[in-house]
């Protein structure tokens, strides 16, 4: 930590001494503004000497308890798109990583009658897990405790009490340690515990314990940004993914926004980072947590011109519906006061639901995704959520789902489709590739030709869809091509054809097939990379073949010859039948 703060403040010296010698005495607070903007502000030409990565990001899981399916899918969405960009051929960034700070995790902690770091490590620890265990691509996991995050952290409150945009007051209000925010008055009610019979009153949207709080902490004046945030919204259409949740955040700024309350008295809450020059206050756990995205990106050591070589501002920022207001209202707003540069866009997804209810740590009604993994396969785990799951609304998780999409989608659409073309004897696909490259004009009897024109379509549909961030929608179009495939071959039934005149029918036919599967297997690699790579083995693509330039028809012309043992039987196939249902 020191060592990084050395790094820090040696190169703002070197800033300020430049400004002195310029401009004479400065005031320390307008020095410290001078610096600051000097610090973030960008020359065009040092700016495209180097390419901004892709950055995208999940949030950051509060380690009280483990993580859950719902997790997974925020970090699944988030590598799909990581991985997508990288198809594409561009530098891409995927951060996740744990929220370990505030009163959540201070009173899990107390329960477990733990030291509140020994838990974070712990928990910690099992987010890595799982990241790893579904492999997802990511760059950094970030904790919060991080020395890194607690400078990037401090500079950030400095700056934004230099602003003028902090005050300090008395604060009463409904605290919900749970959602880790306050409620006004009317957004809680009375309810009855179905466990005790006993009244509490709950947040209506997330019936989530409340508690009345009276104490003396700082604000931040989030009214101020009022308009800026509402103009901001009117000029960025298609900021906030899907539709209905931007229009609901515009709704709630327009009559819901008060000041924000950025800290608590220590004697609540000591598990976090204390406010710079008043260690009796410990910051906000979301001020902190939101803060983790520009760590990530090398905040605040940004020299001029180069701010954005780690990736900030981050194209996308996923979240779970329940967490859009934080980061469409609070962060662009904190943003906004430093001069900060926004993220491109928030994707808001649906919750899982299990019995209808949301998987949540504190219902308990929850699918630990490690079992899920052992017992499915990481990728159709993938697979499964990923299709099944959406932006505009929630989704039901059951493993009788998982076990139809299994059969119905990588058995009998996938795996059949590739097993039909790579294990008859009566062709080659290597030598018919070979073949057809030098009669790419030669005309097609209707029905390939139909199947031709459905491939040329299908990256540019795929492409549509990921360009809305529409992951499920872009799986969904491979498949429905697997499926379209499938009823092609049927029809055509190459393996019918014997006789010597069937031969060039035989080869485009196959060809076609051949190439769809080229194409499909392409395509999956960010949705399923360990079965597409297999599948692309099987088929024997080359390994330096398999970037989207080559997803494109008679893009290459020297595969089918498969670089593993493909074996005879469902049980060899790339999806084998499930051993035991449900
Ligand atoms: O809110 N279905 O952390 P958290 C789908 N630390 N996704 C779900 C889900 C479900 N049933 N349950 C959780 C926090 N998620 C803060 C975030 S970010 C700066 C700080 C996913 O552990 C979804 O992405 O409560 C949701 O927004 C997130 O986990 C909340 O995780
Ligand atoms: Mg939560």
């Amino acid at each position: 930590m020191r060592g990084h703060l050395g790094v820090l403040s040696r190169q703002l010296s070197t800033i300020k001494a430049g400004r002195l010698a310029r401009n004479g005495w400065i005031c320390h607070s307008c020095r410290t503004g001078q610096v600051r903007r000097k610090l973030f502000s960008s020359s065009a030409a040092l700016r495209d000497a180097k390419e901004k990565p892709y950055y995208v990001t999940t949030p950051i899981f509060y380690v009280n308890a483990s993580p859950h399916v719902g997790h997974l899918y925020s970090m699944l969405i988030a590598d799909v798109l990581k991985r997508w960009q990288v198809l594409k051929g561009r530098p891409a960034i995927l951060s996740t990583g744990t929220d370990e700070h505030g009163m959540k995790v201070q009173r899990a902690a107390e329960l477990q009658d733990v030291p509140p770091k020994a838990l974070c490590d712990a928990n910690a620890e099992t987010f890595k897990d799982l990241a790893r265990k579904a492999n997802i691509s990511n760059d950094h996991f970030i904790r919060t405790t991080d020395p890194e995050h607690r400078d990037a952290v401090e500079y950030f409150w400095t700056g934004l009490r230099d602003s003028g945009y902090i005050y300090e007051t008395k604060h009463e209000g409904w605290y919900c340690v749970s959602d880790e925010t306050y409620y006004p008055d009317n957004a809680v009610e009375k309810r009855v515990s179905p466990v005790t019979g006993k009244t509490f009153m709950a947040s209506v949207e997330t019936g989530n314990a409340v508690e009345w709080t009276e104490e003396r902490n700082y604000h931040f004046r989030l009214t101020a940004f009022r308009d800026r945030l509402l103009k901001f919204y009117a000029e960025s259409p298609g900021w906030i993914v899907p539709s209905n949740r931007f229009a609901e955040v515009v709704s709630w700024v327009q009559n819901n926004l008060e000041d924000l309350s950025i800290s608590r008295p220590v004697s609540r809450l000591d598990w976090g980072i204390p406010v710079p020059d008043d260690s009796s206050q410990t910051i906000y756990v979301w001020v902190d947590a939101l803060i983790n995205y520009i760590t990530v990106a090398g905040y605040p050591v940004w020299p001029p011109g180069d701010e954005h070589t780690k990736g900030w501002p981050a194209d996308v920022h996923i979240v779970g519906k329940d967490i859009v207001r934080f980061h469409s209202v609070y962060w662009p707003a904190l943003l906004m006061a430093l001069d900060l540069p926004l993220p491109k866009r928030i994707l808001s997804h649906g919750h899982w639901l299990m019995s209808r209810q949301k998987m949540s740590k504190s219902v308990g009604n929850v699918v630990n995704p490690f079992f899920a993994i052992d017992r499915w396969g990481v990728d159709t785990m993938r697979y499964f959520l990923i299709y099944n799951g959406a932006m505009a609304h929630d989704s039901d998780y059951s493993n009788e789902f998982i076990v139809d999409r299994y059969k119905k989608g990588l058995q009998r659409g996938l795996g059949n489709l590739l097993n039909r073309i790579t294990r008859p004897k009566n062709w080659k696909v290597a030598e018919i590739v070979s073949s057809m490259s030098s009669k790419q004009s030669e005309p097609l009897p209707e029905v390939v030709d139909i199947h031709r024109g459905e491939l040329e379509r299908l990256v540019g549909k795929v492409e549509g869809h990921m360009e809305e961030l529409n992951p499920s929608g872009a799986l969904r179009e491979i498949m429905k091509l697997v499926f379209e495939t499938n009823r092609f071959i049927q029809e055509a039934s190459p393996w019918a054809k014997t006789d010597e005149d069937d031969a060039a029918a035989v080869e485009q036919i196959v060809f076609y097939a051949a190439e769809s599967l080229r194409l499909v297997g392409i395509l999956l690699q960010p949705f399923i990379p360990e079965k597409a790579n297999e599948f692309l083995d099987r088929l024997g693509v080359s390994h330096d073949r398999r970037t989207i330039q080559y997803a494109v028809l008679h893009a290459d012309d020297s595969y089918g010859t498969p670089m593993i043992t493909l074996g005879e039987g469902a049980h060899s196939s790339l999806f084998p039948p499930i051993p035991v249902e449900d």
